[in-house]
């Protein structure tokens, strides 16, 4: 198939990251016969620089025109002035607006090579598998009104929760639509005990529940959800909640995988057209040195390849090559080796294994 495929390397690491899963994304084209098509945008921090904003009109349009959107990662300290009129995060938040991206899907599955990472004790991180659907472009980073105003009484700041019956509809059935795939259970994750939005969050997650008599679901309190991912993670299989509640649960999440370096996001909406990132990000402190771990950028090509261009196998060949080289020992200096690999070398370490992933019956991160 012929497909095009944005690039948006962004700031710090990204550039680095994203080199690496284009030369995955080379190397599957070519054993498959694919014509990937790429082009690079800017986005973020150096798009601040070089344009004065941080999404580029003809990035979005680039973006727009393209199958999908490989993106690195945005921010660093020379662009984060709290008096900043413009900050590199608002580039990622206006081209998730700006396409629709309204579900992030954040698969959440620890590799047992790495199980020795995590802070938490081995038998609270097995048979971990879960997938978390963030809603992405509303609730309280989009809501209006929003701003900061002088009043006789001094600054007052404010920011809004605001979501309609069908934004939180068209999330909780997607949410419903995995769990149909996986082993049933949505847990949806809400503050019903004090907020309006999340009342009418758990109305609209019963009413859809009703479409889906086959998957089971219940509801769970954000405050207790962040402990219940510490003590029992096991348990979870799709998890659905607002923008905000869902940026800071995979976060926490990310420990119990290890490493924020291996995690993979799609970022979806109503037709094919995905944002695909790794969750971790811009890590200026070894930016440039060709040392950050590839894995979750490489891992999110693979989610590329699947949802917006269709092609299953082929994410599986590349999700299985990255599990077998991680299985294998071959690690970056951020898990732990003791002979870490570079950026290129752990590229080049999954690309090789990409025989072996061929016709690979079992995908870590089918979502
Ligand atoms: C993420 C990031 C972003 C977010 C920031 C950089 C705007 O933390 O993708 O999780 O909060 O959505
Ligand atoms: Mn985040």
């Amino acid at each position: 198939m012929k497909a095009s495929i944005a690039l948006t390397p962004g700031d710090g690491i990204g550039p680095e990251v994203v080199n690496e899963a284009r030369l995955v994304l080379e190397a599957i084209a070519q054993r498959h016969g694919h014509e990937f098509k790429f082009s690079e945008h800017l986005l973020g921090g150096c798009a601040i620089d070089a344009r004065g904003t941080a999404m580029p009109d003809d990035t979005l349009a680039a973006a727009r025109a393209a199958d999908a959107v490989l993106l690195g990662a945005v921010g660093g300290p020379q662009w984060d002035d709290p008096q900043a009129k413009v900050r590199p995060e608002q580039g990622l938040l206006a081209i998730r607006k700006a396409l629709g991206l309204y579900a992030n899907v954040r698969p959440v599955r620890p590799y047992p090579a790495l199980a020795r990472l995590s802070p938490l004790k081995a038998e609270r991180v097995a048979g971990v598998d879960f997938v978390v659907l963030r809603e992405l472009t509303g609730g309280l980073y989009f809501g209006t009104p929003k701003g900061r105003t002088q009043t006789p009484q001094g600054e007052v700041a404010v920011d809004t929760l605001v979501y309609t019956e069908g934004e939180i509809r068209r999330i909780v059935r997607l949410a419903f639509q995995m769990a149909r795939q996986r082993r049933k259970l949505v847990t949806s994750v809400d503050k019903a005990n004090v907020l309006e939005s999340s009342r009418l969050w758990r109305k609209v997650a019963i009413e859809v529940g009703r479409e889906f008599p086959d998957v089971k679901l219940e509801h769970q309190l954000v405050d207790s959800c962040a402990m219940r991912l510490i003590t029992h993670a096991p348990q979870f299989d799709v998890i659905v909640t607002e923008n905000m509640f869902g940026d800071i649960l995979t976060d926490e999440a990310a420990v119990l995988a290890g490493s924020l370096g291996v995690l993979p996001s799609a970022s979806l909406g109503e037709g094919r057209l995905g944002l695909y990132e790794p969750i971790h990000g811009s890590a200026p402190d070894i930016a440039g040195k060709g040392i950050a771990n590839p894995t979750g950028t490489i891992l999110s090509a693979a989610l590329l390849l699947r949802h917006s261009l269709g092609l299953e196998r082929e994410a599986r060949e590349v999700e299985q090559a990255v599990n077998l080289a991680i299985e294998e020992g071959k690690h970056t200096a951020d898990v732990g080796a003791a002979h870490p690999l570079t950026t290129a070398q752990m590229g080049e370490a999954i690309r090789e294994r990409l025989d072996a992933g061929e016709g690979a019956p079992l995908s870590r991160h089918q979502d």
